[in-house]
């Protein structure tokens, strides 16, 4: 493995990195306080092949690697986390499902769009009693002949009031248990398809999170994705990749309070030196920045084992499991380093702080990598 970056990936980083600068840190702040995150952004995101990143450019992507997608994902999370979550839903849950798994009628209807920004993707697995337990689903999908029926409810998806192409997982055969599972491609507007009120939350909150609700939602035959039953793989497999998405995110919420706390420490003055001189907060920084270079290895060893084609299930849960721990911790450590300016919103590290949580939970929570990361050790 190289730990230099091509010139490429550079390249592709800095704009990232300009692109959150100048387009994501102006108005963050309120974004935050109003739960909102306008359209004209997300389409600046997809103009920049944001939000196709490693989809083939046949089919209107920017043919990137899994590397790229993690280097954009650090800036924008840096400055956005509630950014870097809509692309991370589309790129590596929606985008990567149809492309992986879809007919090629499929990829031309849906992904042409969802890869250059014109439509924007929700994956809707979690619902209310089935979120780590995701073989529980309660959401039904009856076959009708050329149809399928959908009913039921899912919870918490991310994009679920701006999108327009929602991959639904529902149970068709009860008891064959995570085999008489599929996935489908519901279009938003279907009859019968309704989106709950936006979710009120402690970070990401220009991200919309929302219920959604099925009542005998007609889907066609032609948007079951993949073979009868294979549902549940289908999500395994598509979350395994978005594990990846979530690391980087926490990977960037993290190293975007350490930049910040380290700025701060160098400016900040207490008993006549700047605080970066007293040896607590000097060692605080040292722990950051071994713990987030720790978890960038971590990542990159993820995206790269995609890259190459090798299994990345463990990989990815290991990448999030840390990246997560890390972002955590370390936004709690930068808003201490800031005194009491760190409690208030202008120097944004209670913002990060707050956005660290739900890296944790999402995606699969801490435990559930455990459970994914300790299976395959006994198994071996
Ligand atoms: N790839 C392919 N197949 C897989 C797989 C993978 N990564 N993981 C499991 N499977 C297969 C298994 O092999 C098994 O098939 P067989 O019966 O043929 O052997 C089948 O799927 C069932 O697997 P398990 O017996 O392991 O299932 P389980 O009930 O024990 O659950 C789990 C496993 C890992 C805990 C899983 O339920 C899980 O990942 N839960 C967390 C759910 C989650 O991550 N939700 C995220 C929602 S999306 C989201 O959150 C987006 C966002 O925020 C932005
Ligand atoms: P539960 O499964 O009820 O877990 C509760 C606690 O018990 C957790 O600490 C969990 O780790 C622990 N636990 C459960 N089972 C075990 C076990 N076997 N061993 C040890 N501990 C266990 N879902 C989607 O499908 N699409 C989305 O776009 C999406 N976006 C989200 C956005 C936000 C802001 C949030 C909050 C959630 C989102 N989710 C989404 C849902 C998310 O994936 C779930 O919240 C998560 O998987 C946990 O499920 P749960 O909330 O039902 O918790």
């Amino acid at each position: 493995m190289n730990f230099n970056l091509s010139e490429e990936h550079i390249m592709i980083r800095d704009a990232a990195r300009d692109f959150a600068q100048t387009e994501l840190l102006p108005g963050v702040i309120e974004r935050d306080e109003n739960q909102h995150f306008p359209k004209e952004l997300v389409k600046k995101m997809g103009d920049l092949g944001f939000l196709g990143i490693m989809v083939d450019p046949k089919y209107g992507g920017s043919g990137m690697d899994t590397l790229s997608y993690v280097l954009i994902m650090e800036e924008l999370s840096k400055i956005d986390a509630s950014a870097s979550v809509i692309v991370s839903v589309n790129n590596s849950l929606v985008c990567y499902g149809l492309e992986a798994f879809g007919t090629e009628e499929q990829k031309q209807k849906y992904l042409t769009k969802l890869a250059t920004g014109e439509f924007v993707g929700a994956f809707c697995l979690s619902e209310p009693e089935a979120g780590s337990d995701a073989t529980s689903q309660k959401t039904s999908a009856i076959d009708k002949g050329d149809h399928y029926l959908l009913n039921g409810t899912k919870n918490w998806i991310t994009n679920g009031g701006r999108a327009d192409v929602y991959l639904v997982i529902a149970q068709t055969d009860r008891d064959k248990g995570s085999h008489g599972i599929n996935a489908f491609i519901v279009e938003k507007g279907t009859e019968g398809f309704h989106v709950g009120p936006k979710e009120n939350k402690l970070g990401i909150r220009g991200s919309d999170t929302h219920t959604l609700q099925f009542n005998d939602v007609k889907v066609p035959k032609e948007n079951r994705i993949g073979d009868d039953g294979s549902g549940f793989r289908f999500a395994m497999k598509t979350l395994s990749g978005g594990r990846i998405g979530i690391a980087s995110q926490a990977l960037g919420i993290a190293s975007g309070a350490y930049e910040l706390a380290l700025k701060y420490s160098k400016e900040r003055k207490s008993f006549g030196t700047e605080i970066c001189n007293h040896q607590a907060i000097a060692f605080k920084l040292a722990d950051m920045y071994v713990d987030i270079e720790a978890a960038r290895y971590l990542v990159m060893k993820a995206a790269w084992d995609k890259d190459q084609g090798n299994n990345y299930d463990v990989s990815s849960a290991m990448a999030k499991l840390y990246a997560s721990k890390v972002a955590m911790e370390h936004t709690v450590e930068a808003v201490q380093i800031h005194g009491g300016n760190g409690f208030v919103k202008d120097y944004h590290v209670e913002r990060l702080m707050r956005d660290a949580k739900i890296t944790q939970i999402y995606e699969g929570t801490s435990e559930i990598q455990k459970i994914v990361i300790s299976r395959s050790l006994i198994k071996q």
